[in-house]
């Protein structure tokens, strides 16, 4: 059976990986979380004191960095594990400078594709759409209301005893949304042949199980 590529976009907190991770088991794909791969370069960054507003600085020490995404979802940076360091709170505010680098977007991009030749995966991210898998056989473009993305990731935290006010989040969520849909490179864009979901009033379930029909309506049985 041909391998099947499904892209889920959408901006921030919008619950893409969740639901892609959920969707990727029942179909037994590989899940890719691409904004993972840009938190990671962003904490290589960090532990090595380079502004993240720096292309240049960036961009000359990607040949440094070695991302491995694992089965089990976690992440690790040059045999480092950094699946808890990558959603900390200095990641999220740098990562949208990291995210809107030329060749760190270059870098990722060739990584993404690559490991989308040879198997069937479920990848989430801004522009996979519309740019990583331009060919994808599902995509969806998944959004939520800002208030209630910053709910939920503000549920998300209390229950993880990150310490967080609701009004920050929304505040730092608006940021990155304006940050990721006016860049010029690769901005947070519905491709054409995307199908949009507003999750906005739906449970996890609800919106897998109405991706589930997405795909089942496009592609039939891909169970791998
Ligand atoms: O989905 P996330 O919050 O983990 O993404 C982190 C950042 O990376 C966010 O600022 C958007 C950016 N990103 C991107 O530009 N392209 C992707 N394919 C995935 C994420």
């Amino acid at each position: 059976m041909k391998n099947i590529k499904i892209a889920i976009d959408g901006p921030a907190a919008a619950g893409k990986s969740t639901v892609a991770q959920l969707v990727a088991k029942q179909l037994n794909f590989v899940y890719i979380d691409t904004g993972a791969m840009y938190r990671a370069v962003t904490v290589y960054c960090l532990w090595n004191d380079i502004d993240c507003r720096d292309e240049q600085k960036v961009a000359s020490v990607l040949d440094n960095i070695n991302i491995t995404l694992y089965p089990d979802h976690s992440i690790s940076l040059n045999d480092r594990d950094v699946t808890k360091e990558i959603r900390s709170t200095i990641v999220n505010e740098n990562v949208s400078y990291i995210a809107a680098n030329k060749e760190v977007r270059y870098f990722l991009v060739k990584q993404q594709r690559k490991i989308a030749e040879n198997v069937s995966v479920v990848m989430d991210g801004r522009d996979i759409g519309t740019y990583v898998l331009p060919n994808a056989d599902v995509k969806i473009f998944q959004i939520a209301s800002v208030d209630t993305r910053a709910k939920r990731r503000y549920l998300e935290n209390i229950q993880k005893g990150i310490p967080c006010s609701l009004e920050s989040i929304t505040k730092e969520l608006e940021k990155r949304d304006y940050i990721d849909s006016h860049r010029e490179l690769a901005p947070l864009k519905k491709a054409d042949d995307a199908i949009s979901l507003d999750t906005s009033n739906m449970t996890i379930e609800e919106v897998v199980n109405a991706i589930m029909d997405i795909i089942y309506r496009k592609v039939g049985n891909v169970h791998a």
